[in-house]
């Protein structure tokens, strides 16, 4: 008998909440009946496949995690919330592992119906058929769109017998967009606990990193201590960059031995649960600051404090940036990286030329996480349980008219922040950001080691 019926024991009340939301979402414009597939299984290469990854928007919807599933959500009088997923397959589950089948999902997951995935076709066009509005994301996988159109052209074949297929096609991830855009209790608890576990995973990193050992080997630690306390993958490809390497803003070949006098900067996080956490620090290899790298620590830091002070309700979007950039712009003058004065170098944007990205992106299921930047053509103001990151940076690559002191420093301190009701909590304050801090934990590093 098989008594794994629940291995994730999910809490999946808040899954059924917002299916709920989003049928009242529905119900206001327009009504009709939401189609929304997970993510496919991948090949990598013959016939090995990419780790599975279920879809966000799937997953926010049903806290389902297997592939080949998908939820229907039915509008009218009498909402329906319908999840089809794989049947149960003893010989499957042999090779493969565990899978609900419909009967438990439909249980465990609070839908009022489950099919089979491989009933979808046949049913898909009565779930259509008389419905005002197809809710749908068109564009992101084109197999998808295909089997969405031949149900909806089979009612449309139907017409004859009094049957009327959906008269228009609404994107459904535009509303799905701006509900992940507010984070839920039980979001924010994971996002804690995954930004807390990458926090200790960048201390651990530190303690390891030393003049000799190689950039892979510190992203074996970050690994080790993701995977160790529970986190599933990291949740983008890990930066670990020694010295040049950390002025490519997307380095991930983690190929190099690091030196002595170099800055190692990384950017790491783990996805815990489904949902991402996203730090970077930068530290010396050997433990303690030069001078100049000293003064462009502090620059970034202090860039960091008023972008930070700019978070809050109702404060806009890009304000956190423009509070980073006018901090940066000046001290990139007072540091001779840049030349005239303040006005002229905001009004033709030279920092760029050394702070080439914005401060900060939605956090959330994925790294750079869904939702609108802009509100009819305006930086949308922030709101409290917006998930954002914090992180300005300056990358100074070799240059005739640049202090030799300043070559090949590259520095970005990256923080998971979410608005609360009169500011700001980092999520990430495991980890030291103060140049003291992170100077005393490398200390104790060397002790350690001694
Ligand atoms: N790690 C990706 C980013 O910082 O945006
Ligand atoms: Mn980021
Ligand atoms: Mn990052």
């Amino acid at each position: 008998m098989n008594t794994l019926t629940d291995p994730l024991h999910l809490d999946t009340t808040p899954f059924r909440a917002r299916r709920e939301r989003l049928l009242a979402r529905m119900a206001a414009n327009g009504g009709g009946v939401a189609i929304l597939p997970t993510a496919p299984e991948r090949t990598r290469n013959r016939d090995t496949h990419y780790p599975y990854r279920h879809d966000s928007y799937f997953y926010y919807l049903s806290g389902f995690r297997e592939p080949e599933a998908v939820v229907v959500l039915v509008g009218g009088e009498t909402p329906k919330q319908i999840l089809f997923c794989r049947q149960k397959d003893e010989e499957r589950e042999i090779w493969d592992g565990f899978r609900y089948g419909p009967d438990a999902a439909c249980a465990l997951f609070g839908f009022d119906e489950a099919w089979t995935i491989g009933d979808l076709e046949r049913r898909l066009p009565d779930l259509l058929a008389n419905q005002p509005v197809l809710w749908c994301g068109l564009g992101y996988d084109n197999d998808w769109d295909a089997r969405v159109m031949t149900a909806l052209n089979t009612v449309r074949a139907n017409a004859r017998s009094g049957v009327t297929p959906p008269h228009s096609v609404r994107d459904l991830r535009a509303d799905l967009d701006e509900m992940r855009l507010i984070k839920d209790t039980s979001e924010l608890d994971t996002m804690r606990r995954a930004a807390q576990i990458s926090a200790e995973a960048h201390c651990r990193a530190m303690r390891q990193t030393r003049p000799g050992r190689f950039e892979y080997e510190i992203e074996a630690e970050l690994l080790h201590a993701f995977r160790a306390a529970g986190s599933q993958a990291p949740a983008y490809t890990s930066i670990v960059a020694g010295g040049a390497n950390a002025c490519v803003l997307h380095y991930v070949e983690n190929e190099c031995r690091l030196r002595n006098g170099d800055l190692l900067l990384i950017d790491a996080g783990c996805e815990l649960d489904g949902y991402a956490s996203d730090i970077t620090r930068s530290f010396p290899v050997n433990g303690r600051f030069s001078g100049a790298q000293r003064d462009v620590y502090a620059l970034v830091l202090a860039s960091q404090h008023a972008a930070r002070a700019a978070i809050r309700p109702g404060a806009h979007w890009n304000e956190p940036h423009e509070a980073a950039v006018a901090v940066l712009a000046q001290g990139m003058l007072d540091l001779g990286l840049l030349k005239g004065n303040f006005t002229d170098v905001m009004e033709k944007a030279d920092y760029r030329r050394f702070y080439m990205h914005r401060t900060g992106h939605w956090l959330g299921m994925d790294v750079h996480d869904a939702g609108e930047y802009k509100l009819n053509g305006d930086w949308r103001p922030l709101e409290a349980g917006m998930v954002l990151t914090v992180e300005p940076g300056c990358y100074i690559r070799p240059a005739a008219d640049v202090p030799e002191a300043f070559w090949n420093i590259g520095i970005r301190i990256e923080d998971d922040a979410v608005v609360t009701a009169d500011g700001c909590e980092y999520l990430t304050d495991g980890v030291p950001r103060e140049i003291d801090d992170i100077e005393a934990l490398m200390r104790d590093r060397a002790h350690a080691a001694a």
